[in-house]
């Protein structure tokens, strides 16, 4: 091998533009270079063809503009930064105690005692993620004694939490019905859009929230889905919807499923909340299994962020029900075929908390109450900051939209400019859509907030 390298004599030095300074080197052994009486480095050169530039202030990079903040990442920024001491941060959908700390769940320590004691290792998972994990999380999600998961119907892979699960199957549309248009709810959580477009998947919004009602706009729901392509794939929000709070009646879902039946699309759900909305695991997948027991075809994306607590742990999967055993073995090696070349394989410690947590009744018991409590602190300030906003405000104003809207969320109606009042008079830090999370309220900070509401509503246009 060394025979065919150049000698040193055939290295080149050159300044770069500027004060930069540029080496190609193709052998040496141990090497050291100055350039403006500056010592830069010392490189042992291998016998390989090596190039190296050293350059000192232009950037190969230069040409990358600055991103812009996340907006739902970006308020936490700000908070961090306001130093006022009546600050609220009612940006990020995390829960937290009254105290205002995050939780880690009882169940989940001791899940995690249980993996300890067992002295599991650190191997590699499948691609499709922990067997064990796969098979209760669609059992979870459709009932073990569904008609689906009975006929073996549904391809589920792990995935790195709701967001991962979503862009899997993002490209699996990409990849297989190239073209096709995903229909968006208006609004919808910020990162919909995000997942979409990187995946190349043409994306357009079906009408959702109506402000005059702070309610579902139910009518141009429906015209849109219906006025869509035939074999579209409508993305709905499973439970608790993300920002409004706004969700469907169960006699509404069946409209839409209608619809999307005689339309031919796909319904593709985003179930980020399952018990955690309602408190109830069953509840909150019940418009999921409405549409799984007509025998659609479907796409679900789930996630245990909010309802188990493992923000960080990246932990969810991507469910596809198909009408046969056998689409769904086909489906499930696409999806796996995809995982591959993104990350490889999922991490494997937020599935062994699931699947020892969901396996065990006496720890599955424990979480259901969790739920309950973590559902039941969000409903509590919810009713408390509209007891507030109606005890408080005597122009007639209509407040019950709070009590109707369901999860970590409340859609306020206000609109930006009321809701940079919000923040940089009431030090209350939300989204610039009049999103605020219920989950960061303590019932100490209700009136307060209830105050900066009708402060904001009626003397900001
Ligand atoms: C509607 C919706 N989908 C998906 C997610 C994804 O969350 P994660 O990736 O943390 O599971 C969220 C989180 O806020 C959400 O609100």
């Amino acid at each position: 091998m060394a025979s065919t390298v150049p000698p040193l004599a055939s290295a080149s030095i050159a300044p770069l533009q500027n004060d930069g300074l540029k080496a190609n080197f193709k052998t040496g052994t141990s090497l050291q270079c100055t350039f403006l009486g500056k010592e830069f480095y010392k490189a042992k050169q291998s016998f390989t063809r090596t190039s190296m530039t050293v350059a000192v202030k232009v950037s190969r990079f230069n040409d990358i503009t600055m991103a812009p903040p996340d907006p739902i990442l970006g308020v936490s920024e700000a908070f961090k930064a306001d130093t006022h001491e009546l600050k609220l941060n009612l940006g990020v959908g995390a829960y937290r105690t009254e105290d205002l700390q995050p939780l880690v769940l009882n169940v989940v320590k001791k899940a995690e005692n249980l993996m300890l004691e067992r002295g599991e290792n650190k191997e590699y998972l499948p691609i499709e993620g922990l067997a064990a994990f796969n098979k209760v999380t669609a059992e979870l999600l459709f009932g073990a004694d569904s008609a689906v998961i009975q006929q073996q119907r549904v391809a589920t892979v792990q995935g790195l939490s709701g967001t991962g699960s979503l862009r899997l199957a993002a490209a699996l549309i990409e990849r297989y019905f190239p073209g096709s248009k995903v229909l968006i709810s208006a609004p919808t959580w910020g990162n919909h859009k995000n997942i979409f477009n990187d995946a190349r998947v043409p994306w357009s919004e079906y009408r959702y929230y109506d402000p005059k009602t702070v309610g579902l706009d139910f009518e141009g729901m429906i015209s849109d889905i219906k006025a869509a392509p035939e074999g579209s794939f409508v993305l709905l929000h499973g439970c608790a919807h993300n920002p409004t709070g706004i969700d469907p009646t169960p006699e509404q879902w069946e409209i839409i499923a209608d619809v999307i039946q005689e339309k031919n699309h796909i319904p593709f759900f985003d179930v980020a909340y399952q018990g955690f909305a309602s408190g109830s695991l069953d509840k909150d997948a019940s418009s999921v299994r409405l549409f799984a027991a007509r025998g659609m075809e479907l796409l679900v994306a789930q996630s245990y962020s909010k309802n188990l607590g493992l923000y960080a742990e990246r932990i969810g999967a991507m469910n596809v029900v198909c009408s046969s055993s056998d689409a769904a073995v086909r489906v499930k090696s696409q999806l796996k075929r995809i995982a591959r070349p993104m990350y490889s394989n999922p991490p494997i410690h937020g599935a062994r908390i699931v699947a020892n947590i969901v396996g065990n009744t006496e720890l599955f018991n424990e979480w259901k109450e969790d739920m309950e409590l973590m559902a039941g602190r969000i409903k509590s300030v919810r009713q408390k900051l509209y007891d507030g906003l109606k005890a408080k405000d005597n122009s007639g104003k209509d407040w019950s939209f709070v009590l109707k809207q369901i999860g970590m969320f409340s859609f306020t109606g206000l609109n930006k400019a009321q809701s940079d009042n919000m923040t940089n008079k009431w030090h209350v830090y939300m989204t610039k859509d009049g999103r605020i999370s219920l989950a960061g309220l303590p019932s100490a900070k209700c009136d307060y907030l209830a105050d900066a509401i009708i402060d904001s509503y009626h003397n900001v246009n």
